[in-house]
């Protein structure tokens, strides 16, 4: 089993490292091949993703994926910015599938900014189509100042777009998922002023009928953003397009008690698989040491389940988060009183002790 890990930027290498440090206690035998991501990247070898990243990703039976990005690459060349090389691996790799749990541990109830009553309990899968959609429209990338000025443009503009193919396998892959849970999925669109997600709307009405077990019901956008935060517990599998779902899942994300917490895998056909955290490189507290590592460890077990066939391990992962949660420890972004706040390192510490 051949794991890549690419921490990329900001708290990208030190949520990582304590990920791998989980990873190593378990005793399975892995091979792990590190290489630079993003803005890394791109000071060694002048490209988010250069040629050798790629061909380690693609090698890979899974990859371990901190966060990219930095403000101070605002400024480069759209092909240059940190955030193409994972919108560049999420492509090159076909990782359309991409799944982002929002669960609130009971110990958290308290650290959303939500009711606990309206939180508690709460265990959404945002399933978001990743590799379609505005993202990846053409054309795109259109700015070539880096003044910032469009340089005598006067528009800019992005298109939105799914083929048939891309709308039914994410279906699928929504209605197989509520299969394992509780038989219900929310498809959210804006089929009422888009003809993408009208055209999105009606396929996945067809793809439904292969799934008569599984009950569908459909929502505009911004009515799920509402009912997110008015009765999350509503929703169960919420499949949606790239944006929505990049959108929908902060949102979501914040009901848990914090981004910190929330893990994701973004899967091809074959199952081969990307984890990451859902936040991004949080350049204003990179260094400090005090980034949540528990997303990303989460994703380390979201790995070994989907990736790698070890059911187990990723059990024991998700058991040492919950322990050390119910034993107190906090990072700062889930600290409340009566808890103990702990940097990063020392949370990592906590969850390898709490493995055994
Ligand atoms: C995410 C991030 C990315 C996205 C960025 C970093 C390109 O926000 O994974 O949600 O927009 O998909
Ligand atoms: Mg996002």
């Amino acid at each position: 089993m051949k794991i890549a890990i690419l921490p990329g930027d900001g708290i990208g290498t030190e949520i990582v490292a304590e990920a791998v440090k989980v990873l190593q206690a378990l005793g399975l035998k892995f091979e792990m091949e590190q290489a630079l991501v993003g803005g890394a990247a791109y000071e060694a070898h002048g490209h988010p993703l250069p040629e050798s990243t790629l061909k380690l990703a693609k090698q890979a039976d899974a990859i371990l994926f901190g966060a990219v990005g930095d403000w101070k690459y605002d400024k480069l060349d759209r092909p240059l910015r940190p955030e193409q090389a994972i919108l560049g691996l999420r492509k090159n790799l076909g990782l359309f599938a991409n799944f982002r749990p929002a669960i609130c541990y009971e110990e958290l109830v308290g650290a959303s900014s939500l009711k606990p009553e309206l939180v508690s309990g709460l265990d959404i899968l945002i399933i978001r189509e990743l590799t379609g959609d505005i993202y990846f429209g053409q054309p795109r990338g259109r700015r070539t100042s880096p003044d910032g000025a469009f340089a005598g443009a006067d528009e800019a503009f992005d298109t939105m777009r799914y083929t048939r193919p891309e709308v039914e396998r994410i279906a699928r892959v929504a209605f197989e998922a509520a299969r394992k849970r509780s038989k219900r999925v929310t498809s959210v669109d804006k089929a009422n002023v888009l003809e993408t997600f009208q055209f999105w709307k009606d396929i996945v009405i067809e793809v439904h009928k292969d799934y008569p077990d599984v009950a569908l019901d459909h929502m505009y956008v911004d009515n799920a953003a509402m009912q997110l935060v008015k009765e999350p517990k509503r929703f169960d599998v919420v499949v949606t397009g790239n944006m929505f779902g990049d959108i929908l899942s902060d949102e979501a994300s914040m009901l848990t008690g914090s981004i910190g917490m929330l893990p994701s895998a973004s899967l091809n056909t074959q199952n081969q698989g990307l984890y990451e955290p859902s936040h991004g490189s949080a350049p204003d507290i990179a260094g400090k040491g005090i980034a949540n590592p528990l997303a990303t460890i989460l994703s380390a077990a979201m790995m070994l389940r989907f990736s790698l066939n070890q059911t187990e391990a990723a059990d024991r992962i998700e058991a040492a988060v919950k322990k050390v949660l119910a034993q107190g420890y906090r990072t700062a972004d889930i600290y409340s009183p009566g808890t103990q706040k702990v940097s990063t390192a020392q949370m990592g510490q906590a969850v390898l002790k709490a493995l055994s």
